[in-house]
């Protein structure tokens, strides 16, 4: 569910893993129009609706409308799964530990321990810094253009030992900390199609160490001026297309109550690709 919704791929990677597991239920994209939010939402009550995804621009317009939040909703402060328990409305964010099985189900990384560095302090920053805080990691530095942004999110997530550092996105100020990192994610705009800049990058390959895993949240294009950085200083790139079908799965899997069928879900979705 979301306004406009003509682009996404999530009914086709869903219903993909449904038709594989023999789920005889149905997955379809609703676009809502902001006047008919709530009342859609009412209908999300009924027994025998089991869940909504929840995209763009409704990821806090919803957060009044369902009864409950899970901590990774209330922590993100923003829902992107409603979950129908009973006639009892959940909103839960899988976009933090979506984030987390792509790194490590296809980049092959863990982040404990690791030190990171965040650039950009928007809704994606926050998903992915609470991600890396449960996930438990020794370090976090978030730098954005607006540093005052960086400083709100390196706030709200302090606890204990964990204590992000807020930083501009200067070359000065990023050479303190992305040469040391073993982890680089970029939450901004930098690198889309039809975005700020589409051939900058918040780091550049003379900085970056060979040990660096690079994960670019921007999935158009797929290989970003960030990730080409990446590969040249020797480190492993990974794309952001994966966090958003990970998001799905995760969703997927506290739906059914099944494993998902990880292989043929991302096998739908590239094939759609392909053919776009
Ligand atoms: P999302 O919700 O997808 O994270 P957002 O909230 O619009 O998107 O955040 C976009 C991020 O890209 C912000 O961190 C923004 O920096 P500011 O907070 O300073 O605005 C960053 N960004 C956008 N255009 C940029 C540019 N030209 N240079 C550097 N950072 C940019």
């Amino acid at each position: 569910m979301g306004h406009p919704i003509g682009h996404t791929k999530s009914p086709i990677f869903q219903q993909a893993g449904l038709d594989e597991l023999g789920i005889d239920e149905t997955f379809e994209a609703w676009d809502v129009l902001p006047e008919d939010l709530e009342a859609k939402i009412a209908t999300f009550r009924e027994s025998g609706f089991i869940a909504s995804c929840v995209t763009l621009p409704y990821k806090q317009d919803v957060i009044p409308l369902v009864d409950e939040l899970t901590e990774a909703a209330e922590a993100i402060g923003a829902v992107n799964w409603i979950f129908n328990r009973d006639g009892k409305l959940v909103g839960h964010n899988t976009d933090g530990s979506g984030f987390l099985r792509a790194l490590k189900e296809k980049a092959g990384f863990d982040p404990k321990g690791a030190d990171a560095v965040v650039f950009g302090a928007g809704g994606a920053a926050r998903a992915i810094i609470y991600a890396l805080k449960t996930a438990g990691v020794n370090r976090l530095t978030i730098a954005n253009r607006t540093v005052e942004k960086a400083q709100v999110l390196a706030n709200d997530f302090s606890a204990g030992r964990f204590k992000p550092t807020a930083t501009s996105i200067s070359r000065d100020e990023l050479t303190n900390c992305v040469p040391y990192a073993n982890l680089l994610v970029n939450t901004t705009s930098l690198g889309m199609v039809g975005g700020p800049a589409e051939l900058a990058t918040p780091a550049t390959a003379d900085m970056i160490s060979a040990d660096t895993v690079g994960y670019d949240v921007v999935y158009a294009p797929p290989i970003t001026k960030f990730l080409r950085e990446v590969e040249e200083a020797g480190g492993k790139p990974a794309g952001g297309m994966t966090m958003l079908v990970f998001q799905g799965i995760e969703g997927f899997e506290i739906s059914t109550g099944h494993t998902a069928p990880v292989d043929t879900m991302f096998s739908a979705i590239e094939k759609a690709l392909k053919s776009d």
